[in-house]
């Protein structure tokens, strides 16, 4: 045998003695530490928005996402992605689920697994607080309409006679548009219009009509992941059951599911 050789093996031995050391005591943590990527249109408060000070992403969907990682034993981690990227993220494997307000559809269950129900949601539509014309989706007709691109809200808002539709990335940048008096109405989803009002719209803007629709927001898999989807939905109702989803349901929302 070559010194040369001798010394190589000594080294290999001694690498891998650290290798074996390591794997010892991190094996436990390391089980309880899978991480599920998540993918979110982090600008859609309540459900999901960056925490000013602490640059955190806060909100409905985030406390509920985590609360269900813990539950299935996964640390989450959320990236932030464009609503239209959310579905071919998932495709292409890029993440692993979303969570983004987003409505159960059919056309988008073609192409993702939904978990069951999670939030009953709905549109509604935000207007000037001076505006007197608009008082119901009827009135639409001919107006000039803001939306979040890939949007339900973007779908129903071009049935609408004549109206001219104004797509945006982001929900905030919709509700900037009508601000600025670029458009007459923003149609979004209730709860995020009602949070805006609440919120950032102040005086400036009023929710008007009737909920338009009624939509349920799932979480959504990969089509061939079905074994994930089945978890969160076992996950879903265990937090129903232990009261976990309420707590978090009202510290959003301020009342019971
Ligand atoms: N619920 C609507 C939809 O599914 C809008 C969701 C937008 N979500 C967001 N995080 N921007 O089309």
């Amino acid at each position: 045998m070559s010194k040369r050789f001798t010394a190589f093996f000594i080294l290999g031995m001694f690498i891998l003695s650290l290798g074996l050391a390591g794997c010892g005591s991190s094996q436990p943590q390391q089980a309880a530490k899978k991480v599920l990527k998540v993918g979110s249109d982090t600008a859609f408060a309540p459900f999901e928005f960056q925490d000013e000070k602490t640059k955190e992403y806060v909100g409905f969907d985030m406390d509920l996402i985590k609360a269900l990682g813990k539950q299935m034993g996964y640390e989450v981690e959320v990236q932030s992605l464009n609503f239209d990227g959310l579905i071919p993220a998932l495709e292409s494997g890029n993440i692993d689920a979303t969570i983004s307000a987003m409505t159960i559809t059919d056309e988008r269950a073609k192409k993702v697994n939904f978990t069951k129900p999670y939030y009953k949601s709905g549109l509604s539509m935000v207007v000037k607080s001076d505006n007197d014309t608009i008082k119901s989706f009827t009135d639409l007709d001919g107006k000039r309409i803001a939306v979040q691109i890939g949007t339900t809200g973007a779908d129903e808002a071009k049935k609408i006679k004549d109206a001219k539709i104004r797509e945006f990335n982001t929900a905030p940048e919709a509700f900037l548009e009508l601000k600025n008096g670029g458009v007459d109405a923003v149609v979004n989803d209730m709860p995020v219009n009602d949070y805006y009002i609440k919120q950032a719209g102040g005086k400036d803007a009023k929710t008007v009509g009737a909920p338009l629709s009624s939509e349920d927001y799932g979480i959504a898999t990969a089509k061939k992941n079905t074994e994930l989807a089945k978890k969160f939905d076992q996950a879903l109702e265990e937090l129903k059951k232990n009261g976990e989803y309420e707590k978090i349901y009202v510290k959003w929302f301020g009342k019971k599911p």
